[in-house]
């Protein structure tokens, strides 16, 4: 081999052709490169949480959490996945990494606004500004490919991935979604446009076949997924667990090969979402170039494929040179795996970035309803801050979508930081419920989030406080995320009893005394609002913001930034005003189907409409 490489005989990457250097591989070499090296690692299961919850809980709550879940240890601690090295030839490993929102691997990253809350600002500037520090983030840890962002299109408000996704609308989603990639690899590394397609859900997201006309898959769902490849050319697509019309979309050929490189004319390469049981043949087959995270398993199955015919050879090199194309351009390859090849100073970095989080965080957020109630006047004001969510404020939902941030700003912080002054009986009494929720739950994970359920204020309490404060401050928030959709239940969609009744009392009370009350939602996508709507004098979502959650709402609150935000989707009446309601998560009562029989429809009416957002 040595002699080989010295009498240049043995092609290296780079220097000779991309055919000499699949020319010269073994079948074993090939088909190690097709799929991910996840077999070698280590897989550590982190723990499953010891005890449920001690407290009830809402129905469903528990069915978004995923159980045992494996943190592969391989190149860079936490990151998804990493390709298969043939250093003789050249080919380093490249290493893939989540997520939208933010890097997650394990070391620490920038937890930035959820991309609803980044389509929200309709700023490409601005959004391409988050992707670029994304992209840095990259380059220092030596992550090559981004798996973001997911842009599958919003069909239903109960979509636990809503967070990690841009709209309901094609166009919006493809504009903001071309501007995050164009960001992401303006510094030279790699974004995965995912789940390509129709991954609208996540019940049964590994079967369910959606059946979908032809020409309603065209114009609105992958719809979004053209106008990154044409205008933003993602180094990487990935391919959804799905069904599209009968046939895997990891397996289909139509879409993978006809009209993402045949059409469109797609020059990256494609790879499985993580662990798609599929057919490895009919995957490549298909065109789905990459199978991670990898098993031993996939590569004994090709290996026999090619070898007894089932499988052309040509076909794995069809794929092999759309995946070195990628590597040439990556990092890993071009620095020969060097980390922080641009000497950039962490903590600089990290405060830069968290200085952006939380412009992009206040420009996303949409000012739904305000009646002279904001902008809160200078401080010092005294605060009735109500809601779990002012004092324990979510910055992102749960899954693949996590990340290892550093701190989070919560809202009773911030406020506190401006100056204001909380009433110090449902500050005190929220953080000891916290306190004792969170201690008797497992710590918070990537996949889960310790459930805390809302508190109960009589009205004399709530007449106390209307006296003493100048305003009340009520936070609603939900989580979500991978693995499970929202439930149309009290507590997920629906509000509960004891938040509907909490809302209701305080206005009530501080109306009584001539005093605003405002709301804020901490929350992913819409829940069903409508009752309350008429007792606040205010409303802002504030998403899911990211780790200067607090700052960013306080900055909006004090109007020392505008709201400018416009709803990407809209908020419905009632569920039932929603289009796809009649076929979510599944169709005429059998689970392995979803018809989106809705079509382009549109919704009969709705409380705020996409596109919808005040301003001071
Ligand atoms: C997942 C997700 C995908 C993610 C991948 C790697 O199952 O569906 O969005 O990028 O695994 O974590």
């Amino acid at each position: 081999m040595f002699l080989a490489f010295l009498c240049g005989c043995t092609p290296r990457l780079g220097r000779s052709s991309d055919e000499r250097v699949i020319a010269a591989m073994t079948l074993e070499e090939k088909v190690s490169l097709l799929v991910g090296t996840c077999k070698d690692w280590n897989l550590v299961p982190e723990a499953a949480p010891a005890t449920r919850h001690r407290e009830p809980v809402p129905e469903g709550y528990w069915d978004t959490y995923q159980g045992n879940t494996a943190t592969m240890r391989g190149k860079v601690s936490g990151a998804a996945g990493v390709s298969y090295a043939i250093p003789r030839l050249g080919i380093p490993s490249i290493v893939l990494a989540d997520g939208p929102v933010g890097l997650r691997i394990d070391s620490v990253c920038t937890a930035f606004p959820s991309t609803a809350l980044l389509a929200a600002t309709r700023d490409t500037a601005l959004v391409y500004r988050v992707g670029q520090a994304i992209g840095k983030e990259m380059r220092y840890y030596g992550v090559d490919i981004l798996l973001a962002p997911g842009i599958n299109i919003m069909r239903n408000p109960l979509c636990g991935r809503n967070y990690e996704y841009m709209s309901s609308d094609p166009l919006v989603a493809g504009q903001m979604a071309a501007a995050y990639v164009r960001g992401v690899q303006s510094v030279g590394v790699g974004a995965c446009v995912k789940h390509f397609a129709v991954n609208n859900q996540e019940t049964f997201r590994n079967g369910i076949d959606v059946q979908v006309d032809e020409t309603v898959l065209r114009d609105l769902y992958l719809k979004p997924f053209e106008q990154v490849v044409r205008d933003a050319q993602p180094w990487t697509i990935m391919s959804a667990y799905n069904k599209i019309n009968g046939v895997y979309a990891s397996e289909n050929t139509y879409l993978l090969t006809n009209i993402l490189r045949g059409e469109w004319g797609f020059d990256g390469f494609v790879m499985t979402d993580w662990w798609a049981e599929e057919d490895p043949i009919r995957m490549q087959q298909a065109g789905n170039d990459m199978l991670m995270p990898g098993t031993q398993e996939q590569i004994d199955t090709l290996i026999a494929a090619v070898r007894d015919g089932r499988l052309e050879e040509t076909v794995l090199d069809r794929n092999l040179r759309n995946i070195l194309r990628i590597i040439r351009k990556c990092p890993s390859f071009i620095n020969q795996g060097k980390t922080n090849p641009d000497n950039t100073d962490l903590h600089q970095m990290l405060t830069a970035h968290a200085a952006l989080a939380r412009e992009a965080a206040a420009k996303g957020m949409v000012l739904l309803k305000n009646e002279r109630a904001l902008p809160l006047a200078p401080a010092p004001r005294s605060i009735a801050l109500l809601g779990k969510g002012s004092y324990d404020t979510y910055t992102g939902g749960t899954g693949s979508g996590a990340v290892t941030k550093a701190y989070k700003v919560v809202l009773s912080q911030a406020l506190t930081e401006q100056g204001f002054t909380l009433d110090t009986i449902p500050e005190q009494r929220y953080l000891s419920h916290i306190r004792h929720s969170r201690s008797v739950q497992p710590q918070e994970s990537a996949w889960f989030m310790p459930y805390v359920s809302e508190l109960k204020w009589t009205k004399t309490e709530l007449r106390r406080m209307a006296k003493k404060n100048d305003i009340c401050v009520i936070t609603l928030q939900r989580m979500a995320g991978e693995g499970g959709d929202r439930q149309l239940v009290e507590g997920d969609y629906y509000l509960t009893s004891v938040e509907r009744n909490m809302v209701m009392d305080a206005a009530e009370t501080f109306h009584a005394e001539k005093k605003p009350v405002v709301l804020v939602l901490n929350m992913g996508s819409g829940i069903e609002l409508t009752d309350i709507v008429p007792y606040v004098d205010a409303i802002l979502m504030a998403w899911l913001p990211g780790q200067e959650a607090g700052h960013a709402i306080t900055d909006v609150l004090t109007g020392s930034v505008a709201p400018a935000g416009k709803l990407p989707m809209p908020f419905y009446e009632r569920y039932a005003d929603v289009p796809s309601a009649a076929n979510f998560p599944s169709s005429d009562g059998d689970p392995n189907k979803v018809c989106y029989r809705e079509g382009l429809a549109q919704p009969a009416r709705t409380l705020f409409d996409i596109g919808f957002g005040l301003t001071y």
